[in-house]
């Protein structure tokens, strides 16, 4: 924690959407009149029918019940390109840089993004996709990827992408959980100079019970791959074969544009659902207050399209507001720690958005890197998907924005669509470590973990919960509406719960602490250890693993294992190399653990039930404090545990 502030400095203020007058007077309204204020910011995106209704939300445990601006009409993708097409048709849309600094940048205006998304509408039509249709997108950051998104939201077709990243079985079963008619995918993925063969990952993925899915391959590198016969088809193929015209679809705003899978506690990703009015009503607004996004800015988040940031702050917020958004196709430090700021100086980046665990990876190579770029154009830095240290947010500061740039910590989850608490640049004195305080309309609470009671004193420490809703919160959870309440607003009644832990100080600042459920936040991605866990007990040689989080330096926590084998086979360190191999053949890479234990015995109560709080405490090499372990069907186990702990730093 840092008690030092950083006011926005009063020339930025001048110049800035908001300041701090201004932030006070709109959040009040916003609390005081929720109607009427979003009325009026529902009205900056264009609407076929106008809506009447603002809100109809139901926090009630067994009622749940969400929606905005239900009675209005609109098209995502026409909001996004064509009401921009009268005063910016040249004006670059995306700005897509390849993961190879010598390959060109290309410039699509929103012209071309029009014709080009036109076109895959059409091509999404020919191969038989239709409204309420469901596509997954498994694409590499090209600009096919944002085309795709739009082509779905433009025929009012659900799209669902899975991050590239992630392996054939976790595709397989987002492909199934959605039941998507149509899988979009590139030959191989260029990525810090590997590369991964997305179409074979495909053609794995589908062999299961999921062999009629057509597949429209984008052809990225001219790789050979294996064509399943009447099955796949080339985009650049299929799109000779339509017009370029595509009227955009009427939609109810209650119509959900996206599904997107997500790391809870337990069991298997849920699909988050997110519709169509609200969130892009949402997505806009937070990003042209949270980033301070003017006019002919340039505006990069470094997030992949595969997790919500990307939604967001890539393509829907930045588009539906006429920005010039930057697409980067590869990694931070390829080909070396300094082209985040050889990408910033080469196209003059104004806004600049990217994760704790970048920033902490980039610090540890010297600053060298940054300071011999030119960096003047950057007016803000912004955060987001885990806590920020304040040693980082202070490199991040002096280094990158040489202290003239604001720094947004911006607090959210992929439930809720967009920034929840966060600084506005013109308006909240920041303090390192903190995303400081609610957006418009947020109503955060800090709750007493037992009791659930809501803490008013303004010093509080708790978990942190919603009060009432926003447009951009998630409405169900895919097929599955009974796993929404009971995730969200079982527990503590009458509250959206967000999983976290939070403070709140004197200056009613918030600090996130950091996730009080069986989730891990690894590098700023979600992953559930009950993933991991029943990876690992899929492998013939285990026959119980437990996961749990630890401090990691750079990706904030890693994955730590404790696996408990079959009998009579040998613990060798060939073994720990061949599991994790398997958790990240099973899921991905995000999901390789950092470190296994083997663990002859798990720590259990005497009904049964792993005490995960002691292998938490082991895993932190913090064994001195386990507190009571007498409830444990057997107390030695533990000692055991200690005694062979890998965790030693
Ligand atoms: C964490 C990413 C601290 C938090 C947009 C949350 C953060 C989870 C911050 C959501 C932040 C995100 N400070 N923690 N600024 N932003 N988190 O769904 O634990 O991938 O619940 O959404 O990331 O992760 P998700």
């Amino acid at each position: 924690m840092s008690d030092k502030t950083y006011p926005p400095s009063a020339d930025f203020a001048a110049k800035a959407h908001v300041d701090a007058a201004g932030y006070a007077e709109m959040y009040k309204t916003s609390i005081d009149n929720p109607e009427a204020f979003w009325a009026e910011h529902g009205k900056r995106i264009d609407w076929i029918k106008p809506f009447s209704k603002v809100k109809d939300v139901n926090f009630n445990f067994g009622e749940v019940s969400i929606k905005w601006f239900e009675d209005g009409t609109l098209n995502v993708a026409a909001n996004c390109i064509d009401r921009h097409l009268e005063t910016r048709a040249d004006q670059t849309a995306i700005i897509w840089e390849p993961d190879d600094p010598n390959d060109d940048a290309l410039h699509i205006t929103y012209r071309e993004l029009h014709e080009q998304v036109g076109r895959m509408a059409n091509v999404l039509k020919s191969l038989g996709v239709g409204k309420g249709d469901r596509v997954v997108i498994y694409l590499p950051m090209i600009p096919e990827a944002a085309y795709a998104m739009l082509a779905c939201a433009r025929i009012g077709a659900i799209h669902s992408i899975v991050f590239a990243g992630f392996s054939p079985d976790a595709l397989g079963a987002r492909v199934n959980g959605c039941d998507a008619k149509l899988v979009i995918t590139a030959d191989t993925a260029p990525r810090g100079g590997r590369q991964t063969k997305l179409k074979d990952n495909v053609n794995q993925a589908l062999l299961h019970d999921t062999t009629d899915v057509k597949c429209l391959v984008v052809r990225r590198t001219g790789d050979q791959i294996a064509w399943r016969r009447d099955l796949d088809f080339w985009w650049h193929e299929e799109a000779e074969k339509v017009s370029a015209d595509c009227p955009p679809e009427e939609m109810g705003a209650e119509d959900p544009l996206f599904i997107l899978y997500t790391s809870g506690s337990t069991g298997q990703p849920k699909g988050v659902v997110h519709t169509s009015g609200g969130y892009l009503v949402y997505a806009a607004m937070t990003h042209q207050y949270t980033f301070d996004y003017h006019d002919g800015d340039i505006f990069w988040c470094t997030a992949d399209v595969g997790w919500v940031t990307g939604h967001s702050y890539i393509i829907y917020g930045p588009l539906a507001n006429g920005a010039t958004t930057l697409m980067f196709e590869g990694v931070p430090t390829y080909p070396d720690a300094g082209r985040f700021w050889a990408v910033c100086e080469k196209h003059k980046v104004n806004q600049f958005y990217t994760a704790p665990t970048a920033i902490r990876a980039l610090m540890g190579q010297g600053n060298d890197f940054v300071t011999r770029y030119d960096l003047s154009d950057l007016k803000v830095l912004g955060t987001v998907g885990e806590p920020i240290n304040p040693e980082a947010w202070n490199w991040y500061n002096e280094v990158v924005g040489k202290g003239n740039c604001p720094i947004v910590d911006t607090w959210w989850q992929t439930e809720t669509g967009g920034h929840l608490i966060t600084p506005l640049p013109g308006a909240t004195a920041t303090k390192p470590g903190s995303a400081t305080l609610p957006f418009f309309g947020v109503q955060p609470v800090v709750l007493e973990p037992e009791s659930g009671k809501e803490i008013t004193e303004t010093v509080a420490e708790g978990v942190l919960a919603l009060k009432d809703s926003w447009p951009g919160q998630m409405r169900t959870v895919w097929g599955d509406h009974d796993r929404f309440q009971s995730t969200y607003f079982q527990q503590y009644k009458g509250y959206y719960f967000s999983g976290d832990g939070c403070r709140r100080d004197a200056d009613g600042y918030y600090w996130i602490t950091g996730r009080v459920d069986d989730v891990i936040n690894v590098s700023g991605h979600r992953m559930g250890t009950a993933e991991v866990e029943s990876a690992l007990v899929a492998h013939a040689k285990v026959a119980e693993a437990a996961v749990v989080g630890y401090p990691h330096d750079i990706k904030g926590q890693g994955i730590y294992a404790y696996v408990t084998l079959m009998t009579g086979e040998e613990p060798t360190d060939a073994l720990r190399k061949e599991l994790s191999e398997w958790v990240r053949h099973e899921i991905g890479p995000i999901a390789k653990p950092d470190l296994i234990q083997w663990a002859p015995g798990l720590p259990k109560t005497r009904s049964g039930k792993i005490m995960r709080r002691i292998l938490r405490k082991i895993a932190e090499n913090d064994y001195g404090s386990l507190g009571d372990t007498s409830t444990l069907a057997d107390p030695s186990v533990v000692d055991e545990l200690i005694e062979n702990r890998m965790n030693r730093g």
